[in-house]
């Protein structure tokens, strides 16, 4: 029996959910019980099955276009399946107020650029198109605006040179295969709180 069953929700290939099947899963009390997605053909899914953990999808169109119908069903199969923490692993759907009712200060996100700068979709292009020398990548709590959760862990790299997205993924995934699962751990392990003083700041340890 899990102390912490995670779920996991991701939209495309998967990399970030492998990290935490490889790193994270079935270690230190944390167990992923729940693989969801919006595409029932994301290879995400393949890859949470493989490793024998239930997955289920969830498209819009399943719902004739209602967010908060889809956003129900999908909160309800992660609740009846225990999950008490979410992480968005490339999940390309925002969440709605009330899903993320349903766990609060329990959804994190990986996201590919060191927010504030570059919320949203193609964070990397986006930081490429701006010329920044420096890229990045933020875990952070999800909350109901796009991508503007507390920070829990951040880390920068030095691309001076770089020109396309391909070469910046590269590193950047790299570094998110490490501070995502890391961020999970230490949520699992109680280490992650809200300083009293500014709710926008997260405190470790
Ligand atoms: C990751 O780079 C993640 O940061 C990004 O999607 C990719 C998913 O890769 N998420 C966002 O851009 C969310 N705004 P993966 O499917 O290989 O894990």
């Amino acid at each position: 029996m899990s102390n912490f069953p995670i779920a996991v929700l991701a939209s495309g290939t998967g990399s970030n959910l492998q990290a935490i099947l490889d790193t994270v899963h079935c270690h230190d009390g944390i167990e992923v019980v729940a693989v969801g997605s919006d595409i029932a053909a994301a290879p995400a899914l393949e890859r949470a099955r493989r490793a024998g953990v239930a997955t289920a999808a969830f498209p819009l169109a399943d719902h004739d276009g209602d967010r908060v119908a889809r956003d129900t069903a999908l909160a309800d199969w992660l609740q009846e399946r225990g999950a008490r923490l979410v992480a968005l692993a490339g999940y390309m759907r925002l969440l709605t107020p009330q899903f993320l009712a349903r766990f609060p200060l329990g959804v994190v996100n990986v996201h590919p650029a060191l927010l504030p700068a570059f919320p949203g979709l193609r964070a990397v292009e986006q930081a490429l198109a701006h010329g920044v020398r420096v890229f990045g990548v933020t875990v952070h709590f999800v909350d109901e605006g796009v991508d503007t959760g507390p920070i829990i862990l951040q880390r920068a790299v030095e691309l001076p040179r770089a020109r396309d997205a391909d070469e910046v993924f590269e590193q950047i995934h790299a570094i998110e295969h490490e501070l995502l699962p890391e961020a999970i751990r230490l949520i699992a392990r109680g280490a992650v709180t809200l300083d009293p003083d500014n709710p926008r700041r997260v405190l470790l340890g």
